[in-house]
């Protein structure tokens, strides 16, 4: 066999990618970006591949989140901050739920490519190709705007670049110190969340006095005040991936240079394509969206081209099937899986099955959908004995009224005033942190039943 080039996409089938049509434009950008540092070092993706090695287990949960496409124009400091912080505090809930480390992964930091489930789109008649993210081309609705342009990879490279040394200023600056669970609070919209939350945090800052108390603090210091926090997104624009890939020298194994973990779109996972291809040779960790429409045998054939040695932690399987769906297709997969002995962590995106239209028009999902998958998603591994690693969620910090419902319900008519994102809609905070006060209670009655089980 020969060796993998990060080149071998392009002999490949593709599909959902731009067609530049400056072909030296293009040619300009990739070669400026293959000279540019990559955005995070091999060593940090091989500790997250560790790690989520350890969710496979059940040792661990995976929580991943963040837009579901970051823009240009939203781009801020208090963004980034919020998402960061929304995530802490869902984190704080699962660990003391769960009692397991909880590994989290933003959709930051480069996820601005979109795959669309039409080419065109037409409004008042007018047809112009779709907006497939700000990486690609621009969302107003505008001939121009349309155009692929491929300078705006310079554009995502350097606000990727600036996202990711906030999130690397948060986590270890001071930040995300486990002595500030209080100060997380502020700014909590709703009522019934905060109560719960102040509760959790009251009693972590009594252990952290009680710890002080008996002279503990000093060595535990370093990981209570700071967090590991990294960065995903979908490899779907393969010129950017590729000009961001570079050799580790201490590995000798190629490392996708954009973010820590990339994962593969449920509609660019064809076992021959360009998507799979590219994915196969890099050494991070690998996401795999599974929807309704995958069967088992292409699930076989991408685990082993996927994972060939069957790293634990390397392939996570993100089942996104839609609330009601998931008795249907997660067992079948899952027999797959323990067929081939697979190691995978499977984690649950309920999300992109739960997409409806509201009756005001937009584009929206129901809150009661999503719980409703994440149950069932851990009813279905409980009555399998298998193990439920993570959740995945397209979420802000932000108070935007994208999905409907949650205790602070978001009517059909509420969506028109804070809608704000630039593709699927998102939870917000309030909304965020009662989806993970009600996994953590999935984890913990999972935890009670394992005791049982080993008491009896
Ligand atoms: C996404 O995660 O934003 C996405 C497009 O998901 P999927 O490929 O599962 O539809
Ligand atoms: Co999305």
């Amino acid at each position: 066999m020969t060796e993998w080039q990060k080149t071998d996409w392009r002999k490949k089938p593709r599909v959902q990618m731009p067609d530049y049509l400056d072909a030296d434009a293009l040619k300009a950008v990739e070669g400026r970006l293959s000279s540019y540092p990559p955005l995070v070092f091999a060593g940090e993706a091989r500790r997250l591949k560790a790690q989520l090695g350890a969710a496979s287990r059940g040792e661990a949960f995976l929580l991943q989140g963040g837009d579901c496409a970051e823009s240009f124009s939203e781009f801020s400091a208090d963004g980034i901050r919020d998402t960061f912080k929304v995530m802490l505090q869902m984190a704080m809930v699962l660990t003391y739920g769960a009692k397991v480390p909880v590994v989290k992964v933003g959709r930051m930091a480069g996820q601005m490519a979109k795959p669309r489930s039409a080419p065109t789109e037409t409004v008042g008649g007018v047809e112009l190709p779709s907006y497939r993210g700000d990486i690609i081309n621009g969302f107003d609705f505008t001939p121009e705007a349309r155009i692929p342009d491929p300078t705006r990879m310079e554009q995502a490279y350097l606000q990727a670049a600036a996202t990711l040394n906030l999130l690397r200023a948060f986590s270890t600056g001071g930040y995300a110190d486990v002595h500030k669970v209080h100060a997380w609070t502020l700014g909590f919209t709703a009522q019934a969340e905060a109560e719960k939350y102040r509760e959790i945090a009251e009693r972590i800052s009594d252990t952290l006095d009680f710890m002080e108390a008996a002279g503990i603090r000093s060595e535990a210091s370093h990981a209570l005040e700071t967090v590991d926090f990294y960065t995903s997104h979908e490899a779907l624009l393969l010129e950017y991936e590729e000009a961001l890939t570079r050799l580790d020298s201490t590995s000798g194994k190629w490392l996708a240079g954009s973010g820590h973990m990339i994962w593969i779109g449920d509609r660019t996972r064809q076992p021959d394509g360009a998507h799979v291809e590219f994915c196969k040779g890099v050494q991070n960790p690998i996401g795999l969206k599974c929807g309704p429409s995958m069967t088992t045998g292409h699930l076989k054939s991408l685990m082993s081209s996927l994972n060939p040695d069957n790293e634990a932690g390397r392939l996570t399987l993100i089942c996104r099937f839609g609330a009601g769906n998931v008795g249907e297709h997660l067992p079948r997969l899952i027999k797959a899986v323990e067929e081939e002995g697979a190691k995978v962590v499977w984690t649950c995106d309920a999300m992109h099955g739960n997409t409806i239209k509201s009756t005001t028009g937009y584009k929206t999902r129901p809150f009661e959908s999503v719980l409703r998958e994440v149950r069932e998603f851990f009813g279905v591994h409980a009555a399998e004995g298998t193990v439920p690693g993570g959740v995945h969620f397209e979420m802000t910090g932000k108070d935007v009224t994208e999905c409907t419902g949650g205790v602070r319900a978001v009517t059909d008519e509420d969506l028109s005033d804070r809608y704000h994102t630039a593709c699927d809609p998102r939870l917000n905070a309030s909304q965020s942190l009662e989806l993970a006060f009600l996994v953590a209670e999935e984890l913990s009655d999972r935890r009670t039943k394992i005791a049982a089980a080993k008491a009896g």
